[in-house]
């Protein structure tokens, strides 16, 4: 299948990120390169990108599409929570911008192989973004506690019959395992009452809510926004776009704290000494044009905020 990717508010991003020629950048969700190709071509002719992502395929289609820029690009295959790390293995103390663009790529959920999608009925519950980890949805799903799945799936997914929906894969897999997205999609469609089918297809929460257990995507989510932005020179800028409110909520939080640090009484000297490092550039998220929506239905949902070293 051919990795079909389009980046989402790609002008938008690099206003905000301003890359120049000189500088270093980081790009923490390569996908299929989209972001990173604009990154290196207005960061020409000597400014350098490091970039990472856990899927294989993402690297093989993303290095396809970005061999004109030769030596100025490195491409390391890992979580880009191991940001501090993959810097000081390459004795790199300080970048000018970087870039995390949330999620799965639209190429990971239209691949039926990679049983990511409800819309895919007989392909193999998966839905890992690395596909050499040992944990995939087919292991959650037939393994987790009831208990457990409704936590993943309120909290993550934002499921109102979250319950139902436990109880009846806990059914379901006393005869036999689930294998499929299909029957996991039919337990879904079954779980919600009719009246409530309104909004959206009754798995696209379910299937959202697995992934991002899956992936672990929001542990930790915070502390890597953290390390990526001590690593920032001066006058450097972090862009996230994020795709549901729980992500948007979490970088919401770290950017409003890295501007109001000190959390002292206001009507007292401050006793923490902690001082503002960054100013963030978007008091509200942006989102995409009209036109954009329309081009690219991925994009309706999408946030993008920014923040700047001081
Ligand atoms: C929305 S896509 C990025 C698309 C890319 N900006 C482009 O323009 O083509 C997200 C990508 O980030 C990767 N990804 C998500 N979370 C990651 C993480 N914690 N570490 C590394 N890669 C991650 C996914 O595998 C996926 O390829």
């Amino acid at each position: 299948m051919v990795f079909k990717h389009i980046p989402v508010m790609l002008k938008e991003c690099m206003e905000g990120l301003q890359p120049k020629d000189g500088g270093i950048y980081f790009d923490g969700t390569l996908g299929g390169g989209g972001h990173s190709y604009e990154i290196l071509k207005l960061s020409s002719p000597t400014g350098k990108l490091i970039a990472t992502d856990r899927d294989s395929e993402a690297i093989l289609a993303a290095t396809e599409r970005l061999k004109e820029f030769q030596s100025r690009y490195t491409i390391v295959k890992s979580n880009f929570k191991n940001f501090l790390e993959v810097l000081a293995e390459r004795n790199i103390f300080g970048i000018d911008g970087a870039i995390l663009d949330l999620g799965v790529s639209s190429y990971q959920l239209d691949n039926r192989d990679r049983g990511f999608s409800y819309m895919a009925k007989d392909t193999k519950l998966d839905m890992r973004m690395d596909a050499g980890s040992s944990f995939s949805a087919y292991e959650l799903i037939n393994e987790y506690s009831v208990e457990k799945l409704r936590y993943i799936l309120s909290t993550y997914g934002e499921e109102k019959f979250a319950n139902n929906i436990a109880k009846n894969i806990v059914l379901a897999r006393k005869d036999k395992p689930i294998v499929t997205t299909g029957e996991l999609s039919d337990i879904c469609d079954k779980s919600i009452p009719y009246k409530f089918k309104k909004d959206g297809h009754p798995a696209k929460k379910t299937f959202q809510a697995i992934r991002i257990a899956v992936n672990e995507e929001l542990d930790g989510l915070d502390t890597a926004i953290y390390d990526i932005f001590s690593r920032l020179n001066k006058g450097g800028r972090l862009v996230i776009i994020t795709f549901h409110s729980l992500e948007d909520r979490i970088v919401k939080t770290v950017f409003n704290d890295i501007e109001n640090p000190c959390k002292c009484d206001k009507r007292y000297p401050c006793i923490c000494g902690k001082v503002r490092q960054g100013v963030e550039i978007t008091k509200k998220p942006i989102t995409a044009s009209k036109e954009e929506c329309e081009n690219n239905s991925r994009s309706k949902c999408a946030k993008l905020r920014i923040i700047e070293k001081l």
